[in-house]
């Protein structure tokens, strides 16, 4: 099929195969996003004197359609078609002829795909967001639940000193809070609107850039049109690094929980359901979901660090490498999702052993307890430490009766309210209001914007 950048000559079969890579796959999820940028580029135009009142009215009218069309499902990338901008460009033009080829007047492919990746990642951020807010709160609400459960605390892997269930809960809690701002800080490098850097190097034609970048419902631009570029595969570093954190997160917990369900353990159970079997040893019920857990968030660790050996050195301006970087970031987003999903879907389960300190072995985790006591009382921190270690060598060592810790963040002072607050200061930080009805105004009034819109 004839290509947008047609010369007189056909690539050869292997090398259009080749270059072409995983894009028309790849690129139909960028279907839905491809249009609101040609939305928000074809009102520029028409502003700035490019398209007719008449040119404009029919583009509009196309590209709405062709937004609901998408949204339903009723999209493919035609045999032939190496991306979606010439898919979208093709329709256009085969609808509404010489109208349809005015659509790409000051553009270029280059500013199309790191604008499309940018709406895109926008959008699951979002769901990100969302769904790391629902685990936060599942998971205070277990914190609370479980406060006054206690569990051994490890240093070494050694039994070391009482802990609770309601502080393990709100760890991963207190966690996602910290993985929420890193990713804020992601999102405003996201949200920063690149059209009109063209190929990298802008346009001699007059853009109304400003325009474009409200139309949209960014917070600002990409200024400088070479940095615009050099944007593409940083951008999806940055965004990569920030769903690390969560992956360390979901990891931790994970490993945590495949620990506490061994034998040798069994502070915590699940239902049949949630556990796997082995095809020989009868008795097994395995926590294959928390190790396949572990497993995925582990591997997402490694995306930063693909992504920015495929810009290694790479001279400012496009470069056809930059493409690669679609094939792991657009899987990256949805698979973090997946993984914030299944925790969400499991967790409600969970099966808290409540008379865990009963075994003898945990008698130990109270010396310091014991230790703190006698300075209490008045003795040096490290007279008291001697006496109860003689009574530990000794074999005498009793621990105290009932022990409180009452500091903030301690299990008797969770201060799980407050971590509340921050959540709700964090998640009313994210423009997520602005910019659906910035993208509502786009479509127009008979269409809404469909966040989960996927071609696929
Ligand atoms: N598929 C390309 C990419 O993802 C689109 C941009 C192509 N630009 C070009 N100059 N060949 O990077």
């Amino acid at each position: 099929m004839k290509k947008l950048w047609q010369k007189n000559y056909q690539v050869d079969a292997a090398v259009e195969r080749f270059t072409v890579g995983r894009d028309r796959e790849l690129d139909l999820l960028l279907a839905p996003y491809d249009v609101l940028g040609s939305l928000a580029h074809g009102t520029m135009l028409h502003e700035i004197g490019v398209l007719t009142d008449q040119e404009w009215l029919q583009l509009q009218a196309e590209l709405r359609t062709l937004y609901q069309r998408i949204e339903s499902g009723d999209f493919v990338l035609e045999e032939g078609v190496e991306d979606i901008h010439s898919e979208i460009e093709l329709l256009l033009t085969r609808k509404i002829g010489d109208v349809g080829k005015k659509i790409h007047s000051g553009r270029s492919r280059n500013d199309q795909v790191l604008l499309d990746i940018k709406l895109l990642t926008r959008d699951r951020l979002q769901d990100i967001v969302d769904d790391a807010a629902e685990l936060f709160h599942l998971l205070l609400g277990l914190s609370d639940t479980y406060q006054a459960i206690l569990l051994p605390g490890y240093t070494h892997l050694q039994v070391a000193m009482p802990s609770s269930f309601g502080l393990w809960f709100a760890a991963y809690a207190e966690s996602l809070l910290d993985d929420l701002i890193q990713l804020q800080a992601a999102y405003k490098i996201v949200n920063k609107n690149p059209l009109g850097s063209a190929a990298g190097y802008g346009s001699s034609l007059p853009l109304d850039r400003k325009l474009t970048t409200q139309l949209l419902g960014f917070d600002d631009l990409n200024y400088n049109v070479v940095y615009a570029q050099m944007g593409r595969g940083r951008m999806e570093r940055v965004v990569a690094q920030s769903l690390t954190s969560f992956a360390e997160t979901l990891g931790n917990m994970a490993a945590d929980l495949t620990l506490y369900l061994s034998q040798n353990f069994d502070f915590v159970s699940f239902p049949d359901e949630i556990t796997t079997g082995s095809s020989i040893m009868p008795h097994k019920k395995n926590p294959d979901v928390f190790e396949i857990l572990r497993g995925r968030c582990n591997r997402l660790k490694a995306l930063p660090n693909e992504l920015m050996m495929i810009r290694a050195n790479l001279p400012s301006g496009y470069h056809r490498d930059l493409q690669l970087t679609k094939e792991s970031f657009l899987p990256a987003l949805s698979e973090l999702q997946q993984c914030l999903r299944i925790l969400i879907h499991v967790l409600p389960h969970i099966r808290i052993r409540e008379d865990i300190l009963e075994d003898e072995k945990y008698k130990n985790l109270f010396t310091v307890d014991a230790v703190n006591r006698l300075v209490a009382d008045g003795i040096p921190f490290r007279e008291a430490y001697t006496i109860i270690s003689k009574q530990i060598e000794e074999g005498v060592f009793q621990p105290p009766a009932a022990t409180q810790h009452t500091h903030e963040g301690s299990m008797g002072n969770l201060c799980n309210e407050r971590l509340q607050e921050i959540e709700k200061e964090i998640i009313s930080g994210f423009p997520f209001e602005k910019i659906r009805s910035a993208l509502d105004r786009l479509l127009g009034s008979s269409n809404t914007v469909n966040r989960n819109a996927k071609a696929t």
